[in-house]
């Protein structure tokens, strides 16, 4: 249909993630209404020209109606959307279960759940089997779309066992698989029953990207001490056959958050923020609510700063805005009540008759408010217990160039590789050292402030996501595709 409207042809890229970039909502039998999210990924895409892309993902809802899935495929259609449906079962085991709560935690160095090393093996076969037939479902989706010629760039450790997939339907797809978290050291990942078979999946994939150069490592020392196979500079070796490895960290739209601020509704925002806290510095923590954000950290060193520094006392409020996030999850909902639980206690201990010190939030905000935010910022407060990049601090430091705000950084995060010289970097599971840094970034002399500030600003805004986008997909175009699946069955 393309050709007939005769457009210059441009190459397609299959874009391939767990979720697709819209939330859908029914609205009768027949009937969705759509709203784009605006996330990294989608204005990075937005970047890359040379390509058009389409998305393949689920919408995040159960639509288990023959009717209703015609009905979204033909709305997500006009978006260049296709679903994948899920029913409620695959959703439990392989999104609630093996993502969520065995590879999610792993990545991010907190462990497998105790349960599942002790007594419920089963259930974690039943995990693992529900992620392979999740991925063959996605791989189903992409087959079906593809066309001689396309490239296929699959996304995050939803869709590991994908690549294998793909090329097993066709050795001459090329195929990219970039990861969002960190990889762990070799020694954390060897825990995972499913080790080999995981590895072995990422490695038919033509190129594999990381955050970070250490991320990159440490798959490459998985495959070399796990699966035994060969190291090179440019990825890893199996019978003859590379697998190119290498770091591609992500940036943000940086450009649309410096736009956002000029507009009047966010001009007004900032007036009235600056009205409500006038004569208090104002930090602000923005996170979803992850054990992996090191939320209980964040607070309890505020907490450690207040204790021991009772000038500061009604002097400095912290806003925190956990966005609500796989609620279905126990362990976040654990999370939840723990958060509550220290928030309510520094503010029965700090707060007054007319202010609290803490303002928790348990919502997510909309762009405007989230810009204002980040402008009338004086501190910044990102504590990751480990984090991928973690783009709430580009994000912040991007809205800043006004006002010279102080980051302070998790080293944990990838984010500390690339703003590290700007930001005061902490090691968040030192309560002490990070409450010392609030009092350091409070105190800071403006001359310092700004030249840490323009550090960190340069990078934002010459490293975007678009940036990100095209060098990965270039990339992989560049790649020769060796049509040969390695005999690792
Ligand atoms: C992280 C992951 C993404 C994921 C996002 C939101 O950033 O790397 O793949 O989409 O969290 O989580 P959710 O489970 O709601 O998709």
């Amino acid at each position: 249909e393309e050709a007939a409207v005769a457009r210059p042809f441009r190459q397609r890229l299959l874009v391939v993630a767990n979720r697709l970039p819209v939330s859908a909502i029914r609205r009768g039998e027949d009937s969705w209404s759509l709203e784009i999210s605006a996330g990294g990924l989608v204005s990075a895409l937005l970047g890359v020209k040379e390509f058009e892309a389409r998305w393949i993902g689920w919408a995040g809802v159960n639509v288990p109606d023959e009717i209703g899935q015609k009905a979204l495929t033909k709305a997500l259609a006009e978006k260049r959307c296709i679903p994948v449906f899920l029913d409620e079962e695959v959703v439990h085991q392989y999104y609630n279960g093996y993502c969520n709560n065995i590879l999610w935690p792993l990545f991010h160095y907190l462990g497998l759940p105790q349960e599942d090393r002790l007594a419920t093996t089963r259930s974690f076969q039943s995990q693992f089997a529900a992620y392979k037939k999740a991925n063959q479902m996605f791989a189903d989706v992409v087959n079906a779309h593809y066309e001689e010629g396309d490239v296929v760039w699959c996304h995050d450790y939803h869709l590991m066992y994908l690549p294998e997939c793909l090329k097993k339907y066709n050795t001459k797809m090329k195929v990219g698989w970039f990861l969002h978290t960190p990889f762990p050291s070799s020694e954390i990942h060897r825990t995972l029953p499913s080790r080999s078979e995981l590895l072995r999946s990422v490695l038919a994939a033509d190129l594999v990207g990381f955050h970070t150069y250490d991320y990159a490592r440490h798959f490459v020392s998985a495959c070399t001490r796990i699966l035994g196979l060969e190291g090179t500079p440019e990825g890893v070796e199996d019978q003859g056959r590379l697998t190119r490895v290498a770091a591609f960290p992500i940036g943000i739209d940086s450009a649309r958050f410096i736009r956002a601020l000029q507009l009047p509704q966010v001009q007004e925002h900032i007036k009235e923020l600056k009205e409500r806290f006038a004569g208090r510095k104002v930090m602000l923590g923005v996170d979803r609510l992850d054990m992996i954000k090191g939320i209980p950290q964040k607070l309890l060193a505020f907490e450690k700063f207040l204790e021991e520094n009772p000038y500061w006392r009604g002097k400095v409020v912290l806003l925190q805005i956990a966005v609500p996030t796989r609620t279905d999850v126990p362990e976040y909902q654990k999370l939840t009540s723990q958060v509550h639980e220290i928030v309510g206690r520094i503010n029965g201990r700090f707060g007054t008759l007319t202010a609290v010190p803490i303002h928790h939030l348990d919502r997510s905000l909309d762009f405007h408010a989230l810009c204002a935010l980040y402008a009338v910022t004086d501190v910044a407060l990102v504590t990751s217990l480990r984090d991928g990049m973690n783009l709430v601090s580009y994000e912040f430091v991007a809205c800043q160039d006004a006002k010279k705000g102080v980051l302070i950084l998790s080293e944990f995060a990838g984010a500390a590789q690339s703003l590290g010289a700007g930001a005061i970097l902490v090691n968040p599971w030192n309560i002490i050292e990070v409450a010392a840094s609030i009092g350091q970034a409070l105190n800071m002399p403006a001359e310092e402030r700004e030249k840490r500030h323009c550090h960190n600003f340069h990078h934002v805004i010459m490293h975007t996501a678009q940036e990100w986008a095209e060098t990965f997909v270039s990339e992989l175009n560049d790649t020769v595709v060796e049509a040969q699946l390695r005999s690792s069955e």
